[in-house]
This record gives structure tokens, sequence and C-alpha cells, in this order.
């Protein structure tokens, strides 16, 4: 008999046909819309996989109310959405999709950097909105990215790939890591700080670490007070771990000069919040890896994943390992 998984939103059709071919699959068919919890509660309380998104909770409550489960696989790198103690205890293996997604993850947050620092959401709209009336000396001037110092808040994966965009770009690098990395330090051409050295020193200071509950609020009132007055902060990674509301007050008093994001606390994040208010803001609906390749290969990698765990193979991408 075919084990049985539930997926939690509608996958791209190839994806699902990889899993068919495995499993029974039951699926919430609705793309835009997250699985409803009571739903979720109700089709996993037999399956052996479940196939989620970081927009879904896998508490314990989950966990628990699925006692076949074998297999949780996260269609994200970050895995903040999962009780990953709960599922350890009840001996279920957690996969997420690293590396497929560094590069464009990357891309999208120097993207986001250079769109803060030149404020091109804001000239585009300045100039849509028929406010051009001529080129003048310092008409939308923003801040230098080439010859600046970019200072990367954790140097894994997606951090070193920032990196090395940075240095095409001319920039001074630092960075912080709970390990010092001494052999990137030489390959990238990257130099150590402790995290208040990064604050002070760093022109753009890039949040690059995962989320959990030891790093909420890690960039907060006290370490934005340590930022230049033209310091940028950009994160692409998980909402929380900056204070929104510090960071809020840091840009309307003019601590800090600009922010570029594309993570909320809450997503998606209200039209009505404080941020949204600022021009000096630039802000993203959570694309950091939405390229159509990249989405693809994460579906796959997270297909594979289960299909490899419920076919008592080793996991290919496993949390913990
Ligand atoms: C996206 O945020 C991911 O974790 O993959
Ligand atoms: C994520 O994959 C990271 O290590 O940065």
């Amino acid at each position: 008999m075919k084990s049985s998984i539930f997926i939690t939103r509608k996958l791209p059709e190839a994806i699902v046909k990889s899993l068919e071919h495995h499993f029974e699959i039951k699926m919430w068919e609705e793309e835009d819309t997250p699985v409803p919890r009571s739903v979720l509660l109700k089709e996993i309380q037999d399956v052996e996989g479940i196939y989620c998104l970081l927009t879904d909770t896998i508490d314990e409550e989950v966990i628990k109310g699925a006692p076949n489960l074998k297999v949780i696989s996260n269609m994200a790198v970050g895995f903040n959405n999962i009780d990953i103690q709960a599922a350890e205890q009840q001996g279920i293996v957690v996969t997420n999709t690293p590396g497929v997604l560094t590069e464009t993850t990357a891309d999208l947050t120097f993207t986001l950097l250079m769109s803060t620092a030149r404020r091109i959401v804001e000239a585009s709209d300045y100039l849509r909105n028929g406010n051009w009336d001529t080129w003048s000396p310092m008409l939308l001037t923003g801040q230098e990215i080439h010859g600046s110092t970019l200072g990367i808040i954790g140097l894994g994966r997606i951090g070193e790939a920032v990196a090395k965009r940075a240095k095409g770009f001319g920039m001074n690098l630092l960075y912080y890591n709970r390990t010092r990395k001494f052999e990137k330090e030489e390959e990238i051409g990257i130099q150590y700080a402790d995290l208040d050295t990064l604050l002070k020193e760093s022109d753009f200071v890039c949040v690059m670490i995962p989320y959990s509950p030891k790093v909420h609020h890690f960039i907060g009132k006290d370490e934005l007070a340590l930022m230049k007055p033209n310091a940028i902060v950009i994160n692409t990674s998980r909402g929380g771990i900056v204070d929104e509301e510090a960071l809020y007050e840091s840009l309307v008093n003019k601590q800090i000069w600009g922010a570029g994001l594309d993570v909320f606390e809450e997503e998606p994040v209200s039209t009505n919040h404080p941020l949204l208010s600022l021009s000096n803001v630039v802000t993203l609906p959570h694309i950091g890896s939405a390229s159509v390749n990249t989405r693809l290969k994460m579906a796959q990698l997270a297909a594979d994943n289960i299909i490899h765990v419920l076919n008592d193979k080793s996991p290919l991408t496993p949390v913990n390992s």
C-alpha cells in the first residue's frame, strides 16, 4: 500500500506528479490561501508525510495529531514555523530546502540594498505621479554603494553569496557570526568584527541569520543606536530578528537613514503598518527566493526529501544535519 501525505498548498503540476507516483496524496487545492488550521488538523490524522510551507505552523498539536507521521518537509530554508523539538521527540524527520535558493536570495538581498540606497521605488513613484518637473542638483539623492562598508550579520551560505556580490561593487566587508570563519575571511576578503564594531562602522547592515526565539529582536533599540546616521538596514531573513518598533523610531528620528525589508514580524504585513508610511523604507512581500527556477527547485527538493524518507532512504537535506 502507498503511504499517504498531505500537501498544505496547491503545487505546480510537475511536482504533484512526482509525488503521486509514490504516494496517496491529499492536497489543499488553493494556491493563494494557506490551509485553515482546522483542515490541517483533520487531514493529517493518518498521513506519514506533511509537505508544508513557511506559512504553516507545525507545532506540537499538529505533530501529536499525526501519530503515523515520519517526515515533515518544509519548502523553505527557514524552519522556524516547525516545532523541531516536538518532531524529534516523536522520531519525525524534518527537512528544508537549503542550497538551491542561495544565489537567488542573495540577488534579491543585493537588489533591496541597491534599491534602498538609491531610492529606486520612491524615484519611480515620483516620475509616475507626475512630479518630475526638472533635473535638479540634489533631487532624489541617495547613498553611495561602491566604496561603502557592508556589515553582514550571519555569514552562512546566503551571507557569503551577498558578500561576493558586494566585492564586485567595491564594497568593504565586515561580518559578525557566532563562530568566526577564518577560511572564509581569506577566501572572500571579509573581516570579522564584534557586533558593536560592525554596527558602528557599517554603512549597510545586512541581517542574514535564521530566526529562533534566541535572536528575537537581535537588532533592537540599543543596536540601532550604534549605527551611523547614513546607515541602511537590510533584512531578507525573517521578521522578528529586527525590532520593528525600534526600527521605526530610529528612522523617524533620523538615527539611521533607511531600511529595506523583505520580511516582517507578521506576514502579510498590514498596509497600515507604520514602517510602510516611510518613504525611506523599501518593502517587499517576502520574495527572496522568488525566481521561477528556484521556486521549482525548492518545490522539487521538498518533494524528493519526502520520497527519500518514506522509501527508507536518508533525507537529502535534514534540518538537523
Ligand atoms: C524563505 O524565506 C525561506 O526560508 O526559504
Ligand atoms: C541559508 O541557507 C544560509 O545558511 O544562509
